[in-house]
């Protein structure tokens, strides 16, 4: 169930419209909650259909409102997004003000698997959904955000991005998000006719109660580590290695996603939430 965050009663998204991808469960759902909670109107994008409408309920009855709507898509598939887009654009009269690139999905496996045929197969998803799928999803987005009032892209991308073992070509689609953050600042800034689109990235590393801290991840991810879950995936393991002593939780990451959206000189930035473990000074 996700929970209120620090800014509850505060509404500080009033009148803003905004859409989450794979909003149906984990982060997404816990970000659709968050800007719902803050008086944000939220398109709850997921490609399964039945989490999508589960989540949005969820909100509305909540926050006794009707904030949220569901929309069934698959963001890896460019052709599928257009109904979707279409009906987004529809609800909210041609423009969104806030945007969440979350949906993304995990399959563990080393380098030299990847010739194995399944393994190849699983690899073309991965890029298909966490990399192509963000590409497509802001270039159906971008038209309705320069309608948008200071409007904002944000990518869920992940602190694996600088290289993780037995995970790279999850990793390597992360990594392409930074390209990606890059070529966005500069291809939606403002010009002359054009108002500027801020784009923000957000790397975060375990948080708790995700899909990553199921047994079926962590066994899988143990395997492509050459280990045992023990040694990867306990608590205490997984904690001694983070300066804060815990993993990331929800609504941390949907209070981040609040303030990028009010932090209106701020773009182009990366903020990496791993509790100071990926530490690189
Ligand atoms: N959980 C973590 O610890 C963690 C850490 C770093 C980064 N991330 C990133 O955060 C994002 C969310 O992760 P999560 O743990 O909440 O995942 P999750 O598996 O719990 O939820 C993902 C949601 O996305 C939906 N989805 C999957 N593929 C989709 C597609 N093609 N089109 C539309 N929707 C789709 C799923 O149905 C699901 O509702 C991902 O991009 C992930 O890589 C997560």
């Amino acid at each position: 169930m996700p929970e209120k965050s620090r800014f509850s009663g505060k509404n500080l998204l009033e009148g803003k419209k905004g859409v989450v991808t794979g909003a149906g469960l984990g982060i997404g759902r816990q970000i659709a909650y968050t800007l719902a909670e803050q008086g944000c109107e939220v398109a709850v994008l997921d490609y399964k259909q039945e989490l999508a409408k589960e989540a949005a309920g969820l909100i509305n009855r909540e926050f006794n409102c009707k904030k949220a709507f569901p929309v069934v898509g698959d963001v890896s598939s460019q052709s599928s997004l257009k109904k979707p887009f279409s009906e987004i654009e529809r609800h909210f009269n041609g423009s969104i003000d806030i945007f969440v690139n979350n949906a993304g999905i995990n399959h563990p496996a080393r380098v030299e698997d990847l010739l194995d045929e399944k393994e190849a197969k699983a690899a073309l998803r991965l890029i298909n959904v966490n990399f192509l799928g963000t590409y497509w999803c802001a270039a159906f987005a971008y038209p309705l955000l320069l309608k948008g009032s200071d409007p904002i892209f944000i990518m869920m991308g992940s602190a694996a991005s600088i290289g993780s073992e037995g995970q790279g070509i999850y990793s390597g689609t992360k990594a392409a998000l930074r390209g990606l953050l890059g070529t966005l600042v500069k291809e939606w800034g403002a010009t002359s006719e054009k108002q500027p689109v801020r784009v923000s990235l957000i790397e975060p590393d375990y948080i708790e109660e995700t899909a990553l801290r199921s047994q079926q991840y962590l066994e899988a991810l143990a395997k492509s580590r050459r280990t045992t879950v023990d040694r990867i995936g306990n608590d205490a393991v997984a904690k001694a290695k983070v300066p804060l002593q815990r993993e990331g939780k929800l609504i941390e990451i949907a209070e981040k996603v609040v303030m990028m959206a009010l932090d209106t000189y701020s773009n182009g930035n990366v903020e990496i939430l791993s509790g100071g473990k990926t530490v690189r000074v």
